[in-house]
C-alpha cells in the first residue's frame, strides 16, 4: 500500500516532528514524511530531520516581504514535495486564509490544550493558573482562526496541585507525541471524514481511538 505523503512544518525543538519520524521508521506505518519545513534557520528540528535522511528546507519569514509571499514561498516549496497531509509541529506562525483555504482538509496543527479550551500562546501557564483540574492537547484541522478547526484526536492528562507550567508542559508533550502519530494513521488510513465540522472517525459511532483517558505521570 502507498504512504501517505506527509510534510512537516516546525520552527523550534521538533519534538512533535520527532515523535513522527519515530512513528514513520515502522514499516506498517501508513504514512512517510516526505518533506519538513522551517520558517527558522538552524533550529534543533532541521536537524532532527537529517539524522533521519528526510529533505528539509528553510523558508525563513524575515526574507520576504508580507505574509502573503512568504506563504506563496511556502506553497511553493510544499508543492515541489508533493505532500498529501501538512502537519504543523510547533510552527510558530499564523498563516493567513489564503495558504489555510488551498490546504483546506489536507492541514492538520497540534496544540497543547483541551481545544476551545486556552487556544493561544502561553497555555501551560494560563492552564495552571487557573485551577483547571484536567488538560491536555488536540490534533485538529487547521481552519482560519486561530487554533480552530474540527477535532481529530485529544488525550487529557491530570493538572496536579503542585505543577507549575514546566512540569504539565512535559506531561502534555508525552501525549502529544502519542496522539499527533495516531491522528496521522487514522487520516492516513482514510478513516477520516469531517461532517459538519465534526470529525467522524470511520467505523466507530464514538469516536473510538480518537480520545485517551486521563493518566497519570
Ligand atoms: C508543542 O507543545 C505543540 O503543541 C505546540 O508547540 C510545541 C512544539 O514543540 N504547538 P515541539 O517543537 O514539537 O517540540
Amino acid at each position: 500500500m502507498a504512504r501517505l505523503k506527509v510534510a512537516v512544518l516546525i520552527s523550534g525543538r521538533g519534538s512533535n516532528l520527532q515523535a513522527l519520524i519515530d512513528a514513520c521508521a515502522d514499516a506498517d506505518f501508513p504514512a512517510g514524511i516526505v518533506l519538513v519545513i522551517s520558517d527558522v534557520p538552524g533550529v534543533q528540528g532541521l536537524s532532527r530531520a537529517g539524522k533521519a535522511g528526510i529533505p528539509a528546507a528553510v523558508v525563513d519569514g524575515k526574507d520576504f516581504e508580507g505574509r502573503d509571499r512568504f506563504e506563496d514561498a511556502l506553497t511553493g516549496t510544499l508543492l515541489e514535495a508533493g505532500p498529501e497531509l501538512v502537519c504543523l509541529a510547533g510552527f510558530m506562525r499564523v498563516l493567513g486564509d489564503g495558504f489555510v483555504g488551498r490546504w483546506r482538509g489536507r492541514l492538520i496543527n497540534i496544540h497543547p490544550s483541551l481545544l476551545p479550551a486556552f487556544k493561544g500562546v502561553h497555555v501551560h501557564e494560563r492552564v495552571v493558573e487557573a485551577g483547571v483540574r484536567i488538560s491536555g492537547c488536540t490534533v485538529h484541522f487547521v481552519r482560519p482562526a486561530v487554533d480552530d478547526g474540527p477535532i481529530i484526536v485529544q488525550a487529557a492528562v491530570p493538572v496536579h496541585a503542585d505543577d507549575d507550567a514546566d512540569a504539565l508542559a512535559a506531561r502534555v508533550l508525552s501525549q502529544e507525541h502519542r496522539i499527533y502519530p495516531l491522528a496521522v494513521r487514522l487520516i492516513a488510513e482514510g478513516r477520516v471524514r469531517v461532517v459538519d465540522e465534526h470529525v467522524l472517525i470511520d467505523g466507530a459511532a464514538i469516536p473510538e481511538g480518537a480520545l485517551v483517558n486521563p493518566v497519570d505521570g
